[in-house]
């Protein structure tokens, strides 16, 4: 018979620690009376760590709550449990408590179980923050779609207002060219708002992209003048016409010129160059480079990826928009956006665009 036991026993260590999960027994005071190989390795014990707290390893309020309710009710009670690890880092446990007693003892023991369930708490926390972003997109879609249409009707207005001025009313005639400036200014905003979403439509035309850039710059100059930027145009007198949807190019320029003077809050100097580059062979295409080049506090070597993803933003009042929508505008014309920097130095936006890119 005593043969038979032993047997049995270590049939059940083996079963204990053939278990893929890591496996501990705990009496009420929740003091470790015996652990699998894997709980071991997780908790790198020498050891079955026998004796030991399981308030060393575990949350101790939550697997007391734990072990309270499940002796209390005679039926396993569970949680997931974030864990710090002896190796560094987190990990997501989902925690198992099972009440049991041996021989005539009542439940004075507890089985804990630890499922490692990390891979499947991060997907669901990128799931959670991609569709945070898809619900943002669509709010600002619908937002932008709303406001551009009695926008778009006070631009009209307005624009029909300077026309009927006399002569003699000159400085309401710049007031209200000034209100339709930022009104058109505003619609522009919204309408690459609802871009991003994926809901503008394209406008194509045959056009110069100088003929999205030099508008742009003369706006931007006064703006930046004020804060003591220079802005020089150093762009080559010709370039080959391209497809493009112009208001939204001009979009481009005008996040990478905002973004410039934005980096220079003590003055400096913005380069907007232009240059053909022509392409090899016939198989590859020739493209337009448009360089943003400015002086200011430069983007960290770390960062140069991730300053094009949606919400991200190191500014107060920034909505982290800008340079995911001109990403998404140069790749709709078949182009690439990307820059170099150097922290305390300055950056260049390097923009590419292919002479006949697929739209
Ligand atoms: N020229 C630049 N120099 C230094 N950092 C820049 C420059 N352009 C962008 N960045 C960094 O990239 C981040 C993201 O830029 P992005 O244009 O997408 O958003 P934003 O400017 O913060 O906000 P928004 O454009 O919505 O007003 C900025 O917050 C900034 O940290
Ligand atoms: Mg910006």
């Amino acid at each position: 018979m005593p043969e038979r036991r032993s047997l049995e026993l270590q049939c059940y260590e083996r079963l204990f620690n053939a278990f893929p999960e890591a496996l501990v027994v705990v009496d009420q005071e929740l003091a470790i009376q015996y652990s699998n190989k894997n709980y071991a390795k997780l908790f790198a014990l020498e050891g079955d760590g026998a004796g030991l707290a399981i308030g060393q390893f575990l949350p101790l309020t939550d697997v007391r709550n734990l072990v309270d309710r499940a002796g209390k009710e005679r039926k396993f009670k569970e949680a997931e449990l974030k864990l710090t690890l002896p190796q560094g880092g987190r990990g997501f446990f989902k925690t198992i408590v099972i009440p049991f007693g041996l021989d005539n003892e009542r439940d004075s023991l507890f089985l804990v179980r630890l499922e490692d369930v990390s891979e499947r708490v991060r997907l669901e926390e990128q799931l959670l923050q991609y569709g945070k972003v898809c619900a943002m997109g669509q709010m600002a879609a619908s937002i932008a779609h709303e406001l551009g249409n009695p926008l778009s009707i006070m631009i009209t207005c307005l624009e029909f207002l300077r026309h009927s001025l006399q002569e003699s009313n000159r400085t309401l005639e710049e007031q209200i060219a000034m209100m339709e400036e930022n009104a058109v200014r505003m619609h522009e905003l919204l309408t690459s708002l609802s871009d991003m979403s994926g809901l503008g439509r394209f406008q194509i035309e045959k056009e110069d992209v100088h003929g999205c850039i030099k508008p742009v710059l003369s706006f931007v100059r006064k703006m930046a003048e004020k804060s003591g930027i220079e802005v020089i145009s150093d762009l080559v007198s010709e370039l080959p016409p391209i497809l493009i949807d112009v208001k939204q190019m001009k979009q481009v320029f005008l996040n990478l010129l905002k973004n410039a003077v934005e980096a220079m809050p003590n003055g400096g100097t913005i380069t907007v160059r232009s240059r053909y580059a022509p392409g090899d062979s016939s198989a590859e295409r020739g493209h337009i480079i448009v360089e943003v080049e400015d002086s200011g506090n430069g983007v960290p070597s770390g960062d140069l990826e991730t300053i094009f993803k949606p919400f991200y933003s190191t500014k107060k009042k920034g909505m982290g928009l800008g340079l995911s929508l001109c990403r998404g505008i140069i790749e709709k014309h078949g182009g690439k956006i990307r820059v170099t920097s150097q922290e305390g130095k300055g950056s260049c936006f390097i923009v590419e665009i292919p002479v006949d890119g697929a739209l």
